[in-house]
């Protein structure tokens, strides 16, 4: 999916979907499967590198992420998060971190919330970086927000939400990412935007779904409610692992006697690459 096949997904168009990768063998996986669109989220901060919430995310940080991201995944929009303060420290300072994670691979950047930087949003569109917006549960408030709770909630703050999604449709953003709030919510607004909305913890009436992948592969211990586990990835590592460790305490693993490879001739990694080899698998 290209930025310019978005909006032929605004309903009742197909449903995009999203997922998060933060490492180069997860988006692999991720870029070989059916899933259109690719998130390196600062989510990295909590699910790999163990922060209690998203605020450690540097945008050194996410242009590392990235540029390992951006290696596996060719063919799909890679968007990158703009990670807590960078639209905050002024336009210089969000223009660099946009072009670290733009020369790191990403297509397109997010950016949580709007009010107070709407004109910093709108610098970035017109200078042909694509924004997708993020309002709802923005993570990087939790510390105004006291929490992880749902939002919209109430009418004064579902006014709130709906008024900052038209706003950042009309700033130019390319799409919208609304998380945690009440489903019907989340219907009105996706009515609303002529700009796909895609949800999380969202319902089941916006234009598509994104979910942090090692969530749905039942691998990050803090996984929130709403998430729908595809695999117990947990369990089935967690098993792999018991197993290696059992077969080399009993000598099973490496098994004794002369293996085909013993001397190494079969091990692709120690054979010498032809020229050019090896970029790409
Ligand atoms: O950081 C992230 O992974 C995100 C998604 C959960 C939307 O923002």
């Amino acid at each position: 999916m290209r930025i310019t096949d978005f909006y032929s997904y605004k309903k009742p168009g197909p449903r995009i979907s999203m997922v998060t990768a933060y490492d180069y063998t997860m988006a692999s996986i991720a870029a070989e499967s059916p899933a259109d669109c690719v998130l390196v989220g600062d989510s990295l901060a909590m699910v790999m590198h163990g922060h209690p919430t998203t605020l450690a995310a540097t945008p050194e940080l996410m242009a590392l992420h990235t540029s390992a991201v951006a290696r596996a995944v060719k063919d799909k929009l890679l968007v990158a998060d703009m990670p807590f303060l960078a639209v905050r420290k002024g336009l210089r300072h969000a223009m660099d971190a946009v072009e670290l994670l733009s020369r790191a691979g990403a297509q397109a950047v997010k950016i949580e919330g709007v009010d107070g930087h709407a004109e910093i949003i709108s610098h970035i569109v017109g200078s042909d970086v694509p924004v997708m917006g993020h309002i709802g549960l923005t993570p990087q408030s939790v510390n105004r927000l006291g929490g992880y709770a749902p939002q919209g909630r109430d009418e004064a703050s579902a006014e709130k939400l709906v008024r900052q999604a038209a706003e950042l449709e009309r700033l130019g953003c390319f799409a919208l990412v609304l998380e945690c709030v009440p489903a019907p919510l989340a219907g009105r607004i996706t009515s609303l935007l002529k700009i796909p909305v895609i949800g999380i913890g969202a319902g089941p009436h916006t234009d598509g779904q994104v979910l942090v992948l090692q969530d749905l592969l039942g691998m990050y211990p803090q996984a929130p409610s709403f998430v729908k586990k595809y695999l117990d990835g947990r369990a089935l590592i967690g098993k792999a692992l018991r197993d290696f460790d059992r077969e080399v305490k009993e000598q099973v693993f490496p098994p004794a006697g002369k293996r085909k490879n013993e001397d190494n001739k079969d091990d692709k990694r120690l054979a010498p690459a032809p020229y050019g080899a090896g970029i790409r698998r």
